[in-house]
């Protein structure tokens, strides 16, 4: 008999009776019953892993790992570790009003469900600080803080995992960003600075400003700890957190049967990522960016040219982005939108009034309250799914919740339920 039969049959054997043995423990705590679907899902990956055996050191290492998994109790029920538990592996969900009227499966990965901030930027957030751990940046409980320039979904998302890992956060952000996000941000315990929206160039703008903030406070003997910049517009970390997490699981999530990805871009993280992961699996997809008004990405896509010169950053000192739309749009090429750019084949500008009727409608037909960037992302993806005709499969993004846009963005839509709620998909697209 080949060796690695013999390790394969002594491995089931010496498996069965550590399956037996955690579950016996666990029957003895609980109603819980070995013909349970989790149970059966516990017994195929047991026989996955001891099929891959083939050496004693691999056989030994392999029980061992499993025996304190089973008492864990992993796998077997559904408990999340700790609140960085419940990131990722969020629903694709298909949108039925915007399928049925285009007649492609118009399919949303509900990033709104992520469980520390409710947004994507949980996983950038979890990435950016596992890599500063990693590297010793941070030491918990000891005074550590991390300081951010967001429009509010990453400093929420940084501010909550801060919280489950012992630092502080310290957040600089736009003053005309919807309030709701600062006030979230207090009940976090963050520290939040509120400044006046300014160009790049100048070292007020709020990420310039958290930049200065984590020099600060390392060079300060009075506090305790260092700064870390979490540094989202540039940092790998960032489009590496969906190159790992959210590009593969939209390739699971569909079977890899997908046609096109739309996204907005912010930091760009999410856009690069995402496609420099389906592009590798899927060569054929369409990657599809979603701007906002104010936007200078839309042209760099489509025609190669950042924006008018007289918009230039740095040319004139007022805010340059009028929109009622927050976390997507921006006016420089930043790192993370760079590494994708060449993945990206086109763009769709979605206006101010398609994005407000556009989360009205999601609330009238489907039930579903988003934000502003998600109804963004919407609307250029029924507006491409028209383009593409019938039988296509476009993914975009739920990134976070309308609760979060209450004082702004829905306070500028028509009301749910009103006089004017007759309004169609295709008024909505050609608005
Ligand atoms: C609500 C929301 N949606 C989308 C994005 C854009 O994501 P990315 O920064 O990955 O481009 C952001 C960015 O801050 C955001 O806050």
């Amino acid at each position: 008999m080949p060796d690695y039969t013999r390790y394969y049959i002594a491995g089931a054997f010496l498996g069965g009776v550590v399956l037996t043995a955690a579950y016996n423990r666990r029957l003895t705590n609980s109603s819980d019953c070995n013909n349970s679907p989790d149970a059966s899902k516990q017994q195929h990956k047991i026989l996955a892993i001891l099929s891959k055996i083939n050496d004693l050191d691999t056989l030994k290492k392999t029980l061992v790992e499993l025996e304190s998994s089973l008492v864990r109790g992993e796998g077997a029920g559904d408990i999340k570790e700790g609140i960085e538990g419940c990131i990722g592996n969020t629903p694709l969900i298909r949108i039925k009003s915007l399928s049925e009227y285009t007649g492609c499966d118009i399919l949303v990965k509900a990033e709104f469900l992520n469980g520390a901030g409710n947004s994507p930027k949980d996983r950038v957030a979890l990435s950016i600080i596992e890599k500063a751990e990693e590297k010793g940046l941070l030491i918990p409980n000891s005074g550590d803080t991390i300081y951010e320039g967001t429009v509010g979904s990453t400093g929420i998302s940084l501010a909550a995992i801060c919280r489950a890992r012992g630092y502080k956060a310290h957040i600089c952000m736009p003053n005309d960003m919807a309030v709701e996000k600062s006030d979230i941000l207090l009940k976090l315990g963050a520290e939040v600075e509120r400044v006046k929206p300014a160009p790049i160039v100048d070292q007020k703008q709020f990420v310039n400003l958290a930049r200065t903030r984590a020099a600060e406070h390392t060079a300060s003997a009075d506090k305790p700890g260092r700064g870390l910049f979490a540094d989202q517009f540039e940092t790998e970390a960032n489009w590496r957190a969906h190159f790992t997490g959210t590009g593969p699981e939209i390739y699971e999530q569909t079977g890899g049967s997908l046609d096109a990805f739309v996204s907005g871009a912010g930091t760009g993280g999410t856009i690069s990522g995402v496609a420099l992961f389906l592009k590798s699996r899927l060569p054929a997809v369409k990657i599809i960016l979603a701007d906002p008004p104010g936007s200078g990405l839309f042209n760099r896509v489509k025609y190669g040219v950042m924006f008018d010169p007289k918009e230039k950053e740095g040319t004139r000192r007022r805010h340059q982005v009028d929109t009622i739309v927050e976390g997507i749009g921006i006016n420089r090429i930043t790192h993370n939108f760079d590494v994708g750019r060449e993945l990206i084949d086109d763009a769709i500008r979605v206006n101010d009034d398609q994005a407000a009727s556009m989360a009205r409608w999601l609330v009238e037909h489907d039930g579903i309250f988003v934000g502003s960037s998600s109804a963004v992302n919407c609307v250029a993806a029924t507006k491409l799914a028209t383009q593409l005709g019938p039988g296509h499969r476009i993914v975009t993004l739920l990134c976070d919740s309308g609760a979060r846009h209450l004082s702004k963005f829905w306070a500028q839509t028509k009301p749910v339920g009103g006089a004017e709620n007759d309004v169609t998909l295709e008024q909505i697209l050609n608005a």
